[in-house]
């Protein structure tokens, strides 16, 4: 477990209400509310950037899960960041179409034009990488997500111009 959790010295926070509203809807689409913990960990992160230990804490006393079984749950599922994370997540598919296609390349692209490899983020803190298992599109291989957005067939050059723009929308 999270050495942060298990101090006493980290207390849950407060969900907020929206929270709240959004994990009490997923409860109706589970027949117990354990089985909420990793929407409940998606609608922490979808308000707040990221799943702090205080966060973390709360969904845990909110839907009665031990601590340690929702950390593993955010462990397990790499789109929980329990770290900060720059404004926009790069989620770059490093599984094998995109791999044969040359995702590798792009990786070196993002560390040579944004100085970022695999699990940081610029200092100013509008990117985060984040390598991830097949987006389902492996025939536009290769793939990455920025937000909802989905980018298909990328080449170094397609990736500039792709950060160009997310550059210029501040
Ligand atoms: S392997 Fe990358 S989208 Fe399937």
């Amino acid at each position: 477990m999270n050495n942060l959790i298990a101090s006493t010295a980290v207390k849950a926070r407060e969900l907020t209400p929206e929270e709240i509203k959004e994990i009490e809807h997923e409860k109706t689409h589970y027949p117990y509310a354990q089985a909420v913990g990793l929407e409940a960990l998606k609608i922490v992160q979808k308000y707040q950037g990221w799943v702090s230990d205080e966060s973390l804490l709360a969904v845990s006393e909110y839907l009665d899960i031990p601590p340690d079984e929702l950390e593993g749950v955010a462990t397990f599922f790499n789109m929980i960041f329990r770290r900060p994370v720059g404004k926009n997540v790069i989620l770059l598919c490093d599984s094998v179409a995109c791999w044969m296609l040359g995702c590798d390349s792009l990786n070196e692209h993002f560390k040579k034009t944004l100085g970022i490899d695999y699990g940081e983020t610029t200092a100013d803190d509008m990117f985060t990488l984040i390598p991830v298992p097949c987006l389902g599109a492996c025939d536009r291989a290769p793939v990455m997500m920025i937000g909802r957005e989905t980018y298909y067939n990328l080449t170094t050059e397609k990736i500039d111009e792709i950060i160009a723009e997310y550059k210029a929308k501040g």
